[in-house]
């Protein structure tokens, strides 16, 4: 029986709703790191401080779990969509151009998912998993040592670039994925139109510029 919880109206919305979640996840992730900033010992000390607080706090060990299961949400939901999409239009448009159906990010969004993804297990294989589950060495105060783990890894440059260019795609995937998840949760009216195209500008610049300086900034330090 097809009911609002079976369609793909609900659907469409669970995977806005589980895309804002991880907009707003980003946020606060960012914040975090930009404690790698703080020069020197005061600077290992925080972030150690910081990463220990956050895998010890049962609230933020709470937030984890939502995190978690809102990407798997997400990947599973979006992957269903867009099957569903290419099975309900077999033959692709005769005309495909940027401007009159859709932009280029929109109809590559599956593979700048998945190219994301990809980041993803490459990212918290290097310092999730580490600091988890790895025999990390314990800094002067006690503390796991992840700040070491973080900027030695930002001393390759082909690490570098993997953040980089991850950023780039993740800024293409942002663009058209807030769009839609506004238009989803009807946000994109005559009214709000205007401060919403702001509000997606700003934070598909923001935050992917942002997370891209973290590892040129420790890049060019250790030149
Ligand atoms: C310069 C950029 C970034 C740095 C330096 C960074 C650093 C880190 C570190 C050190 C951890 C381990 C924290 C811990 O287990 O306590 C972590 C976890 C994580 N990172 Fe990043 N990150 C960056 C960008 C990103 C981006 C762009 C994404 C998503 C697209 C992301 C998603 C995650 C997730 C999902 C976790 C696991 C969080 C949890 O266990 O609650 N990170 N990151």
């Amino acid at each position: 029986m097809k009911t609002y919880f079976t369609s793909t109206l609900f659907r469409k919305t669970l995977a806005s709703l589980s895309g804002v979640f991880l907009v707003l996840f980003l946020a606060g992730h960012l914040a975090g790191n930009l404690q790698l900033f703080i020069p020197g010992e005061a600077g290992q000390k925080q972030f150690n401080e910081y990463a220990f607080f956050m895998t010890t706090n049962p609230v933020v060990n709470l937030l984890s779990i939502i995190t978690y299961s809102a990407i798997i949400l997400h990947v599973l939901l979006t992957f269903y969509l867009t099957i569903q999409s290419r099975n309900a239009r077999p033959v692709k448009y005769a005309v495909s151009s940027g401007t009159t159906n859709s932009s280029w990010a929109s109809n590559n969004m599956a593979v700048l998912g998945t190219l994301l993804l990809i980041f993803l297990v490459i990212h918290l294989r290097s310092f999730w998993y580490e600091m988890h589950f790895g025999s990390i060495e314990k800094d002067i105060w006690g503390k796991k040592d992840l700040y070491t783990v973080t900027v030695s890894a930002f001393h390759e440059l082909w690490y570098v670039s993997i953040y980089v260019i991850s950023m780039v795609v993740l800024g293409l995937h942002l663009k058209h994925g807030l769009e839609s998840a506004f238009q989803t949760l009807g946000f994109r009216t005559r009214k709000y139109s205007s401060s919403i195209k702001a509000i997606t500008t700003g934070l598909v610049l923001l935050i992917p510029i942002t997370f891209a300086s973290i590892p040129i900034f420790i890049y060019i330090k250790n030149i």
